[in-house]
């Protein structure tokens, strides 16, 4: 295929060419309705290019084949069977693959350190989860992606699952076996789907961690906005093999999918697929060079440990994706959210994730020395300033068990059910029925269906006094927790 086109930009340049006159959504007429305020600050290009899809981008019956055309290029770019694009995030994506490959099973195998579109997915479908657990490093205090053979034991034990969805890179950037889980699930004739929400750019450089496809996954899941160069919610389904089915998925994807899609988003996707074939890999080349320098500088400097070897374990996280540069804070005393926090106040940097005791820096193709010095600047003068900041609240970490809760309801049974808030002392041993989620990394602890121990109502409430987010409970300050009543 010609990787020079882009078919989605190809026809926005013809329609503004051709001087289309709209008599159709978007009701702003490609900005004149738009307040010229509002025009200041976002600019007029924006309003000029966020044009109707159908009867707009491409004719009423798209006989133009743009949007299929431009992801029959990016299915070719990565060496899937079929891709289809989604302008609704991978958290759309995630639940539209979950409805497809279990939907009429009722049941699906799924890692616990799932992203928390997944428990929406469970809750709007009603399906049954049957969990992996992660396998957690007590000293560093993170999930590491199950092992096959960890997926192994589960689909003996649940052999009737559906198929089995993993997420691999985590938020951390560590990755999966995936070879090793795809012939786990193959061997049982299930098939794999991967949650690749951070992996977009993993098919364009053979120094990335081995990307889904590769590895003999059947669906996955990227958000081009992460790690590639699209606009926010830009995501792609990519599948390969005959286990899914690729129209049930469109439906499925369509189902829950706007029927008003930006085609901004589209030109955002098609154009990055064009720049990856023709000039990703000395791009990614250039970029995972930068990351090297910033690793290693930032590790020389003091108080501060730049993660790499402990990330990676041959049973579990098998591969790094070092373009995300995971920083151990702790032993300037101070913790992930205060270095956060710190940064955006004093130095307008922003970091991609903060926990407990790590900040996380996310690069990619638009970083350069200028940004990599911003960053290793503000980073050393972050540890200077440490000494004055006040001594982190202590977060109560659960033990890897203690964080293994027994689901006694189905996710969407206990979502929907009768429920009470309950006051946080009180709500050990009670039915969960909302997701509590500490975001970034936005994996729940807490689950609908889900018994609640006190050891996580711990890590919580201790969590939330030291500068943990948590967006989705009723109760985002967890006083109280939403339980089935
Ligand atoms: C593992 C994982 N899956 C899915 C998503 C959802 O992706 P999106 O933000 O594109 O909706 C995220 C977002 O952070 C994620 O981390």
């Amino acid at each position: 295929m010609d990787h020079g086109e882009a078919p989605v930009l190809e026809a926005l340049s013809r329609y503004h060419e051709r001087g289309h006159t709209a008599f159709t959504p978007p009701g702003h007429k490609q900005g004149r309705g738009a307040d010229p305020r509002v025009r200041a600050v976002l600019g007029e290009d924006v309003f000029r290019n966020d044009v109707l899809a159908i009867s707009g981008l491409d004719d009423r019956a798209s006989s133009g084949r743009v949007v299929a055309r431009a992801q029959e290029l990016m299915a070719d770019a990565v060496g899937a069977d079929h891709t289809l694009f989604s302008t609704c995030g991978s958290s759309l994506s995630v639940k539209s693959a979950m409805l497809a490959v279990a939907g009429r099973h009722g049941t699906i195998l799924a890692g616990r350190d799932a992203h928390k579109s997944v428990i929406s997915g469970l809750v709007l479908s009603g399906l049954r989860p049957f969990w992996i657990h992660p396998r957690w490093d007590p000293d560093l205090h993170l999930a590491h992606p199950p092992s096959p053979e960890d997926v192994g034991r589960a689909l003996d034990e649940s052999p009737d699952v559906a198929g089995v969805l993993i997420t691999s890179p985590t938020p951390y950037g560590t990755c999966a076996d995936l070879d090793g889980i795809a012939s786990v699930c193959h061997q049982r004739g299930k098939p794999l789907l991967v949650d690749e929400a951070w992996g977009a750019h993993l098919p364009f450089h053979e120094e990335l961690p081995t990307w889904a496809m590769n590895a003999g996954a059947d669906l996955c899941v990227a958000s081009v906005h992460k790690m590639g160069c699209g606009f926010e919610q830009g995501s792609m389904f990519h599948v390969r093999g005959g286990r899914i089915d690729v129209s049930h998925l469109g439906a499925c994807a369509d189902m829950l999918s706007t029927t008003s899609p930006n085609v901004i988003v589209y030109a955002g996707m098609d154009g990055w697929r064009r720049q990856m074939v023709q000039h990703g890999h000395e791009l990614l080349s250039a970029a995972l060079k930068l990351a090297g320098t910033v690793r290693h500088r930032l590790d020389g400097l003091p108080g501060l440990r730049v993660l790499e070897r402990e990330l990676v374990r041959a049973e579990a996280s098998r591969q790094l994706d070092r373009l995300k540069v995971l920083i151990d804070v702790s032993e300037l005393g101070i913790s992930g959210y205060q270095a956060a926090d710190w940064l955006r106040e004093h130095r307008a940097v922003d970091m991609g994730l903060s926990d407990h005791r790590r900040i996380e820096a996310q690069l990619t193709v638009g970083d350069d020395d200028t940004t990599a010095e911003v960053l290793i600047d503000s980073i050393a003068a972050l540890a200077t300033a440490a000494d004055g900041l006040p001594t982190p609240r202590r977060v109560d970490l659960p033990s890897p068990r203690e964080l293994e809760l027994e689901t006694v309801m189905l996710p969407r049974d206990a979502f929907f059910a009768p429920c009470e808030d309950v006051p946080v002392a009180r709500a050990a041993g009670r039915v969960c029925a909302e997701q509590v989620t500490p975001y970034p990394p936005g994996i729940p602890v807490l689950l609908p269906g889900e018994r609640i121990g006190q050891a996580a109502l711990d890590y919580l409430v201790t969590g939330v006094a030291a500068g943990m987010m948590l967006p989705d409970p009723a109760d985002p300050q967890l006083r109280t927790v939403r339980v089935v009543r």
